[in-house]
């Protein structure tokens, strides 16, 4: 097994997954991919199995070649082929009869609601792409968009892919310093951005954040400022800045043909965090993930054309990128886009809307799902959702607790789940169940997809036994992956490459930094990023295991594990547990917990402290800051923590732990 201090190996311990179920009939009869076979064929057919996911597109000129590979790991998609990604997600659909079709429906904070047909859609994207052309954005220049979950954020997007502009979404939640870090690094003189947005009950300035970033900057910026709070939060507009509806207004009526650009011409850039510092830029493709992200929303998420589809996550991120933008309006469904938080003003705000708008495929995080666990039952039940047809997972391992919850009460027990696994450099689903077609296992998220070689290998990277735990590698390209790193090729051979491959052999091995097992049936488990991975007492534990053990419990809502160095070299185990409603008796929790953990993984992994807290520390996009609740329970000096969803959280936790 895999550990920080890298000493050795140890068996990997049967945990985790719940009892397998097969897909709803209901569901299977109507399905987009139900041959079984779909796996041997793609291996048969690779790499021309991936003609599948091109033919999802419309291209302007015919590709050449499904895949180049003569300069690894440089990898070329559909070489020859020209697209354009806006044509493919608005303009074919007006000429195949349905401009009335609702592209996106939007659902504000306080009640606003949008509809925009594909061809208001039509109309919005060409006015700002005309905007953005006259203020001197040309093919490859980089956009930076700064906007929250507006709809003006995907017309922003549609427009740099209409004229062939790179953008680069900063999520809106992050600090002015990372805004002008990421547009330093992309070299980036066109902003879009707004005033400010709503959270909760407040205002938030969006304005006086990108304002303090371009001060930072030593390029001139142009930026396009949307008013999305009116006289909520007055501002004037400097030198260079420009009203968004006035420039809209300038170019009403106003068309732009869409610009054919080169399947491996960039589409867009996605700033994601390393194991360093510095954030990577991550390039993605016109050609290869928009084919990538239109084939996995059919085959994994079953979208089809008259569904009405929302995956609730933030366009900030590449979830919103390849599952609320490009893959369902590539396959010209309605998307379902929402501004806001989950429990606010209550917290069935969500099954609210999945009732109101008959929502047919639901696609969320397990943060919220453990979430709305923690709230019960009854936000749910309140609502008809007999409209959902399938439900999805992504951004974390999901334990069997909180998907049978999510089963039992979202799905009523009538949708598969698919547990999506990928990430911002994959571009869109690597491994997940094909719903139709494969059993669920709770907890586990999958083999890899058709034509997609996941390999769990040890330090050597030789392939591991069938339970043990390893590596998480891709063995082959995909269409989606990510070409490059802006940065450089250099850190992109270094991040993701140069682990596990060979390259005298011209053997090319993807590491994904996650570590996982393998069962015996290829599915994965995945057992979270290999820096969380503990050694204890000379034995290898992950977080992510201990956790799941511990979410087994009646009662518990949300937990992380960290370890804790006890001064002889050794770690102790950490948990911090935050308590569903009702369930008070922290002896009685406390006492379950160390049961579980002991009969799930044993008496070694036993956690030495466990801490109640409210609520546990998260980022913006949900994910719980273990690196944090370890330095706290190492008594040690804490970082920056402004870039916390709940900074507040922090003094709370440091009280508990000196209490304790
Ligand atoms: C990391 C990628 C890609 C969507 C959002 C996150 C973790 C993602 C799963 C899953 C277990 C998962 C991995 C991965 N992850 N999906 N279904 N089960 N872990 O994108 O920010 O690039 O993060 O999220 O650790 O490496 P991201």
């Amino acid at each position: 097994m895999v550990d920080r201090n890298g000493r050795g190996r140890s068996r990997n311990h049967p945990v985790l997954t719940g009892s397998p179920r097969s897909p709803p009939a209901s569901f299977v009869e109507q399905a987009n991919v139900t041959d079984p076979e779909i796996y041997e064929t793609f291996e048969a057919q690779w790499p021309e199995c991936w003609e599948r996911a091109a033919d999802r597109l419309s291209w302007d000129e015919a590709y050449d070649t499904v895949l180049e590979d003569e300069d690894a790991p440089f990898y070329r998609w559909f070489t020859g082929g020209r697209l354009n990604a806006a044509y493919n997600c608005i303009d074919r659909h007006l000429e195949s009869g349905r401009k009335t079709h609702t592209a996106i429906r939007w659902e504000g904070k306080h009640g606003e609601r949008r509809t925009y047909t594909y061809r208001d859609l039509y109309v919005a994207v060409n006015e700002v792409a005309a905007a953005l052309r006259d203020l001197g954005v040309e093919e490859d220049d980089v956009v930076t968009i700064y906007l929250p979950m507006i709809p003006e954020l995907p017309i922003a997007m549609l427009a740099c892919a209409r004229i062939g502009a790179p953008h680069s979404v900063v999520f809106a939640g992050l600090s002015a310093d990372a805004l002008a870090t990421r547009m330093d690094a992309a070299d980036s003189e066109y902003l879009l951005t707004c005033d400010g947005y709503y959270r909760r009950g407040d205002a938030f300035n969006q304005k006086s954040k990108a304002d303090n970033a371009l001060l930072k900057l030593e390029q001139d910026v142009q930026a396009v400022v949307v008013d999305r709070l009116g006289d909520d939060l007055p501002h004037v507009l400097g030198d260079g800045e420009y009203d968004y509806h006035e420039l809209r207004e300038t170019f009403s009526g106003a068309t732009v043909d869409p610009v054919s650009r080169d399947a491996e011409d960039m589409l867009f850039l996605m700033y994601t965090s390393g194991t360093t510092g510095e954030p990577k830029g991550v390039v993605h493709t016109t050609g290869g993930y928009l084919a990538h992200a239109a084939w996995t929303s059919h085959a994994v998420l079953d979208v089809k054309p008259e569904d009405t589809y929302w995956c609730a996550a933030d366009i900030g991120w590449i979830t919103g990128h390849s599952y609320i933008v490009y893959g369902p309006l590539a396959l010209g469904t309605t998307t379902v886009m929402y501004e806001g938080t989950p429990d606010y003003p209550d917290r069935d705000r969500l099954w609210e809307i999945a009732d109101r708008n008959a929502v047919d495929i639901f696609y969320t995080a397990p943060t919220a799902i453990r979430a709305f666990m923690k709230w019960g039952p009854e936000y749910p039940d309140r609502h008809d959702l007999s409209s959902l047809r399938l439900l999805g997972s992504v951004g974390e391992p999901i334990s069997p607790r909180p998907w049978n919850w999510y089963y039992e009460h979202v799905g009523r027990e009538a949708c598969p789940i698919v547990d999506t696994w990928w990430q911002t450099e994959t571009g869109a689903v690597t491994v997940s169940t094909l719903p139709a077609i494969d059993d669920m296992k709770p907890g586990a998220a999958g083999p890899g997809l058709p034509g997609i070689d996941v390999r769990v290998v040890d330090e050597a990277g030789e392939p591991v036994e069938p339970g043990e735990s390893g590596y998480l590698t891709i063995a082959r390209p995909w269409p989606g992956m990510a070409r490059t790193l802006y940065d450089g090729d250099d850190r992109y051979l270094e991040e993701y490459w140069n682990r596990f491959s060979d390259p005298e052999a011209d053997d090319w091995r993807y590491f994904s930094g996650d570590a996982a097992r393998i069962d015996d049936d290829g599915y994965l488990t995945v057992l979270g990023r290999v820096d969380d991975v503990m050694n204890v007492s000379g034995r290898r534990l992950s977080t992510t295991e201990i956790e799941s053990a511990i979410t087994d419990v009646a009662g518990v809502a949300e937990t992380a594990v960290v370890g804790r160095s006890n001064g002889t070299g050794d770690t102790e185990v950490v948990a911090y547990v935050s308590t569903e409603g009702g369930h008070d008796d922290e002896n009685a929790v406390r006492e379950a917990v160390v049961d579980s953990v002991e009969s799930a993984i044993g008496p070694f992994a036993r956690p030495s402290r466990i801490l109640f807290t409210p609520e546990l520390p998260k980022t913006r996009s949900g994910k719980i800051m273990r690196r944090l609740l370890e330095d706290v329970a190492n008594g040690e000096e804490l970082g920056d923590t402004s870039a916390l969803r709940n900074p507040e959280i922090v003094g709370e936790i440091q009280a508990e732990i000196r209490d304790d």
